[in-house]
């Protein structure tokens, strides 16, 4: 696997490496750190990136609370996008310190979480729920019981894919079946015309300019292809998106139109039918936002194993490594071995359940009881293999921020 474009390279990566070695001399790995400069300069760039429109976090990508109230407190982030709603309870439950606007951002089935929120005032009031279709609203209304005087605040979802060949090729995620004005219309009405629910945000998510990196380390053939289908994707969506906005709004009051993630912030925001971006990726910088063109985020999370035993003088195997990402299964979802710097993957290994054996010059060199440092593939993935994650700000650590993990949650 080659260097990414934006790790650093030469000095700057044995500085990297020796200030987060000093940091953390004391702590046994395996173990995770969050670099605060990085993850502060991260969100600085992506407020910047968003053209004065308030970013909402993805809490997915993230999966843990101090740091996503850490960015919640700066200007330009507002809200957060949940995952699940047990999750967004869990969040917005205490009425001092909850966080009092949380989207969830897919739908949810879990009938106890609904009855919860749909019994607790101040959930009811903080939370929103993804709805979209009419047989997902029956299905609230059944499970849920909401009533008039409290009812629940939904979000409609809207396709944001980019389709092809009369709609023969989909590119992007699978997610809504409501991809014209006139469903969008539809399903809007249907929402108005039930007063147990209160329709009051749009949401499209573009994954494939948001999520599919569009300069891939050493692949530019794919890069200009890539880049090609996201302007093509951009300027669709940008006029079904805002058709399908000015006709929701016909029959809803909405508080907010959400799009976007890490990869789009930009493209996202510049489109005027959008108020308020969700993304959380850049935040941590992991190894699959190396291959952006048109931002750096830097690298702020990383994990530590431990090497462990030598079965040759050229392999130097570390505890675990296994933290693999999801999504399409392919060596892009392995984590990235970073310092020392010219490490690899056995092919007939990979990245091992209990043990992983690295090749490369850099494994001659290393000793049992040494670190290798890695960065995951995706972002919040790495917060459920850790029940803490260590904040290192300079050569120190200076604090403990519990995963979702170490607070005793697994939402997914
Ligand atoms: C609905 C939605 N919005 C935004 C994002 C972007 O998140 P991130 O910035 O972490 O890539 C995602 C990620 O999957 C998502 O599902």
């Amino acid at each position: 696997m080659s260097a990414p474009v934006n790790m650093p390279q030469g000095t700057v990566a044995d500085e990297t490496r020796e200030r987060l070695e000093r940091a953390t001399a004391a702590l046994e790995p395996p173990f995770a750190v969050v670099d605060l400069a990085a993850y502060d300069a991260n969100a600085a760039d992506l407020a910047h990136r968003a053209l004065g429109k308030p970013i909402r976090l993805a809490s997915k990508s993230l999966r843990c609370r101090a740091l996503t109230e850490r960015v919640l407190n700066r200007r330009g982030f507002r809200g957060v996008l949940a995952f699940t709603l047990p999750e967004a309870n869990w969040l917005a439950a205490d009425p001092e310190t909850g966080i009092d606007d949380v989207v969830v951002g897919y739908p949810t089935a879990d009938r106890a979480a609904l009855r919860r929120l749909a019994d607790d005032e101040l959930l009811a009031r903080r939370i929103t729920l993804m709805v979209d279709s009419v047989e997902h609203l029956a299905f609230l209304r059944e499970a849920a019981h909401p009533s008039a005087t409290r009812p629940l605040r939904l979000c409609l979802e809207l396709d944001a894919a980019l389709r092809l060949f009369g709609d023969r090729v989909h590119i992007g995620a699978r997610r809504s079946p409501v991809r014209t004005p006139a469903a969008a219309l539809s399903l809007a009405r249907a929402i108005a015309d039930t007063p147990e629910f209160r329709l009051v945000g749009l949401m499209a998510y573009e994954s494939q300019t948001a999520g599919v990196g569009n300069a891939p380390p050493g692949a530019p053939l794919r890069g200009l292809a890539v880049r090609a289908m996201q302007h093509a994707s951009g300027a669709e969506l940008r006029e079904r998106r805002a058709e399908v906005v000015a006709a929701v709004r016909a029959v809803a009051d909405l508080e907010f139109v959400n799009g976007g993630g890490t990869g789009s912030v930009e493209r996202t925001a510049a489109e005027p039918a959008v108020t308020e971006i969700a993304a959380g990726s850049g935040l941590y910088g992991p190894a699959l936002f190396d291959a952006y063109r048109a931002f750096r985020p830097r690298p702020a999370a990383y994990f530590a194993l431990p090497v462990v035993r030598r079965p040759a003088p050229e392999v130097a195997t570390v505890l675990g490594g296994g933290w693999t990402a999801s999504g399409p299964p392919g060596p892009d979802r392995l984590p990235l071995p970073v310092f020392p710097a010219g490490l690899r993957f056995r092919a007939t290994e990979g990245a091992g359940e209990v043990q992983t054996p690295l090749l490369g010059d850099a494994a001659r060199r290393l000793r049992i009881g040494d670190r290798v440092w890695f960065r995951h593939a995706k972002a919040g993935e790495l917060a459920d293999h850790v029940r803490t994650f260590h904040l290192v700000d300079g050569d120190h650590v200076v604090a403990e921020a519990p995963t979702y993990r170490g607070e005793g949650h697994a939402f997914l």
